[in-house]
């Protein structure tokens, strides 16, 4: 059969191109240098990217929250998700930029007469591992249990490191989906099984020793080895920090009361879903991102929602006063009511009391002003501590050298409204790295 008559035959197919199946073919010049189609192979959803000459075939919906890829963005060799940006390589399908975790299918792509079929499902290759090398730390040990410590264990497993990786974590549960914790997991719309990133089986098949509630008191540096609160100790030829960012804490009397709340870990969130059952007014003290998505979940539970914030305008600084206005009508519209450009003088069971005098009722008050960056640890170790151009950025750093010889790391997250959980992955991922380096002063 010739070239025009399987190029005709394609073509003259009913046009579903909206969702074509692929294994029937598709011209080539119908795809543009840059251009991507969804389709489907055998009912499964498959995204076909064209880069010059070559053609991919990979999933077509992210891992991370299953955001179509065709509406993302073709970057060299790499397809973003539109979301919230997680890249994907399109010869491999491997995750490389976070918050996606697992990789996407890939399908073997045929060109035949100008007409590009997509084939079978590839096998994923678990990858040639690289030679031992004499300079490799023997064992690592990561302190924080959060995105960045995960991504870290994670890619020094999947890069082939085969020596003795502890995560050491504050937190009474594994590393989780911290986004999920004011949303659809407050809300009551997602499942407490869908905060962890993994489960524990994946550390332990893995050979990745997840220490949880280990709270690191001490670095001793001359002598290679941390130090917990409850005693015990982990030596280490490496160390990463990762200790990523904590509450900022309110300050005025009646804080300590069992009604108010932090929200920063699973366990802060599973304390609120409990109270949020029970509760009928809630305070939220903050409109930034955390204080604004706890209102919304608040109200999704049918509990009235107070918020109180020194802002004339809910997140102005971020967004600017057009979106921070129409942010705050959209939660107004939700039965959200604002105290604004006001603040807290102190709590008591019953009441908030602004400092104007306003009392609020409050069986729950949630707590939302901003992060600060955890850096005792370091500080307390003596390394040295970069804050960023703003200075308001976190991490610390010690540069000793390469990776290989390089023992301190610190990619603590940043400070209020500079934290970003694709950062913190994208720290983990590149323990060592050039990349990693760079990323950690500025994380
Ligand atoms: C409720 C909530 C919602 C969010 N929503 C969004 C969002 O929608 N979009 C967005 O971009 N970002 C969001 N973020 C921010 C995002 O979650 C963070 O950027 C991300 O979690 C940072 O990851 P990390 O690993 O650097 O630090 P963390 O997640 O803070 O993890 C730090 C880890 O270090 C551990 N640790 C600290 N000190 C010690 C110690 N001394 N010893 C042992 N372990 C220690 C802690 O226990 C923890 O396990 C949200 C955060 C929260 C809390
Ligand atoms: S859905 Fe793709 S990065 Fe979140």
């Amino acid at each position: 059969m010739g070239t025009y008559s399987l190029l005709d035959q394609v073509r003259a197919k009913p046009a579903s191109s909206s969702n074509p199946d692929l294994a029937q073919g598709v011209a080539f010049d119908d795809l543009e240098d840059g251009g991507m189609l969804a389709g489907h192979v055998g009912g499964k959803a498959v995204l076909l990217a064209r880069r010059g000459d070559e053609v991919f075939a990979i999933g077509a919906a992210c891992t991370h929250y299953g955001a179509p890829l065709k509406d993302g963005l073709l970057v060299g060799n790499t397809v973003r998700c539109p979301w919230h940006h997680a890249a994907f390589c399109l010869r491999t399908g491997e995750a490389l930029r976070a918050p996606a975790l697992n990789p996407v299918s890939c399908w073997r792509v045929e060109r035949q007469h100008g007409v590009i079929y997509v084939r079978e499902k590839l096998e994923r290759t678990t990858g040639t591992q690289p030679p031992v090398r004499s300079d490799v730390p023997k064992s690592v040990v990561i302190v924080g249990g959060g995105a960045a410590g995960n991504a870290a264990a994670e890619m020094l497993r999947r890069e082939g490191y085969s020596g003795r990786l502890t995560m050491l974590s504050a937190d009474e549960s594994g590393p989780c989906d911290r986004p999920n914790l004011s949303k659809g997991f407050l809300a009551g719309t997602a499942s407490d099984a869908s905060n962890l990133l993994r489960p524990l089986e994946f550390y332990e098949h893995r050979g990745i020793d997840l220490k949880l509630n280990a709270r690191v008191a001490l670095i001793d540096r001359s002598a290679s080895v941390v130090h917990l609160v409850d005693g015990s100790s982990y030596p280490y030829d490496a160390l990463l920090l990762a200790t990523g960012a904590e509450p900022v804490r309110l300050d005025v009397p009646g804080v300590d009361f069992p009604h108010v709340h932090y929200l920063r870990t699973l366990a802060d969130s599973r304390a609120l879903v409990a109270k949020a059952h029970s509760s009928r007014q809630a305070v939220v003290i903050g409109a930034s991102f955390i204080g604004l998505e706890v209102a919304a979940s608040l109200r999704a539970r049918d509990v009235e929602v107070h918020v109180v914030a020194p802002d004339s305008i809910p997140m102005e600084r971020v967004l600017g006063a057009e979106v921070g206005t129409f942010v705050r009508r959209l939660h107004e519209g939700h039965g959200v009511v604002f105290h604004l450009e006001t603040t807290v003088r102190s709590i008591d069971e019953q009441c908030v009391t602004l400092a104007s005098g306003a009392r609020l009722n409050a069986d729950l008050v949630v707590v939302g002003i901003g992060v600060t960056p955890a850096l005792a640890l370091a500080e307390k170790a003596g390394l040295a501590i970069d804050r960023g151009r703003r200075g308001g950025c976190v991490p610390a750093n010690e540069r000793t050298g390469h990776f290989r010889s390089r023992r301190y790391r610190a990619v603590a997250g940043s400070a209020h409204g500079g934290e970003h959980p694709r950062r913190a992955l994208g720290c983990g991922r590149t323990p060592g790295s050039d990349r990693g380096a760079r990323h950690s002063r500025t994380a």
